[in-house]
């Protein structure tokens, strides 16, 4: 391991990245403490499109600590949308102009959340003139914090992270993730999901988009992809996996961007038969 990489990663207080660690640890510890003890379920476009007051409450906390630290700064968090797909290009879009836009989804698995299911995280963006410069996943579970800073690297626990070096598809893990859109997103995902399979050495899907793209950042998965996610699913986690030495593009192919809905994330190496596979399996999304 090169010295750099033992370095333990430090920030000066009062950071962009410090107020991001510190308030995604925040929020992260609460939404732990409400596990099996929210009483609003409220349903959004459909019944696989849920909220709790959790979900408002840790965006609450979220926007209170940003704001309170950065107060010309400009936030866009999942419940200060409207739900469904047009809302929320049209919510970047009105945000397009910021200088310093914050992009936060306050809990990134809502419904592993509901059932119990010990995989959800808390992701924290922030975009400089619509680049994404820090990029924080917190999984209060399993007590992780994953932060990236542009150009600076990626870590976890403190250890630079590093994307794994599978080189076919064949010795790859793989993960995926099915929007609340039933009408397009899923025919897509399924599609692609068909054609994947057989492909790769296993699939999964745990339900946290900001995680899988996380663990593909830190070597756990080789890639990721799924079709219908928006700005605040991915920003932070997208910063990971470029600063872990991973690739990110839109399931074409092209350079990421906010405005990406449709993702492939991977190790660089694989990324070329992920998009193949989903192409011939018309299951871009596109
Ligand atoms: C969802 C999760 C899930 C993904 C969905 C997202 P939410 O976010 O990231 O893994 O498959 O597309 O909507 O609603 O739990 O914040
Ligand atoms: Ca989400
Ligand atoms: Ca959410």
């Amino acid at each position: 391991m090169a010295n750099e990489e033992k370095q333990p990663f430090t920030v000066g207080s009062k950071s962009f990245t410090a107020v991001a660690i510190n308030t995604a640890a925040k929020a992260g510890e609460w939404i732990k403490s409400k596990l099996g003890d929210f009483s609003s379920l409220n349903i959004k476009t459909s019944p696989q499109d849920l909220v709790t007051e959790v979900d408002k409450g840790s965006e609450q906390m979220i926007r209170n600590l940003i704001l309170t630290h950065f107060p010309h700064h400009s936030f866009l968090g999942e419940e200060g949308v409207e739900p469904g797909a047009a809302a929320s290009i049209q919510a970047l879009e009105e945000a397009s102009e910021a200088e310093y836009l914050w992009i936060v989804d306050p809990v990134d698995g809502t419904t592993n959340f509901v059932h119990g299911f010990p995989f959800f995280s808390v992701s924290i963006a922030l975009a400089y003139k619509g680049e994404v410069v820090v990029g924080v996943v917190y999984d209060p579970n399993r007590d992780e914090l994953f932060v990236a800073e542009k150009g600076k690297g990626a870590y976890v626990h403190g250890r630079r992270m590093q994307v794994d070096r599978a080189e076919k598809l064949s010795d790859s893990l793989v993960a995926t993730g099915f929007p609340p859109d039933r009408s397009t997103a899923l025919r897509s995902n399924m599609k692609g999901l068909e054609a994947m399979v057989p492909q790769v050495r296993n699939i999964r899907s745990g339900g946290s988009a900001a995680l899988h793209l996380a663990y593909v950042a830190a070597g756990r998965l080789s890639g990721f992809w799924e079709v219908g996610l928006n700005a605040w699913d991915m920003a932070a986690g997208t910063l990971l996996v470029q600063e872990s030495g991973g690739k990110v593009t839109d399931t074409q192919g092209r350079p990421y961007h906010l405005g990406v809905r449709h993702v492939v994330a991977s190790n660089g190496s694989v990324h070329d038969e992920m998009i193949h596979v989903l192409k011939e399996a018309g299951g871009t999304g596109e």
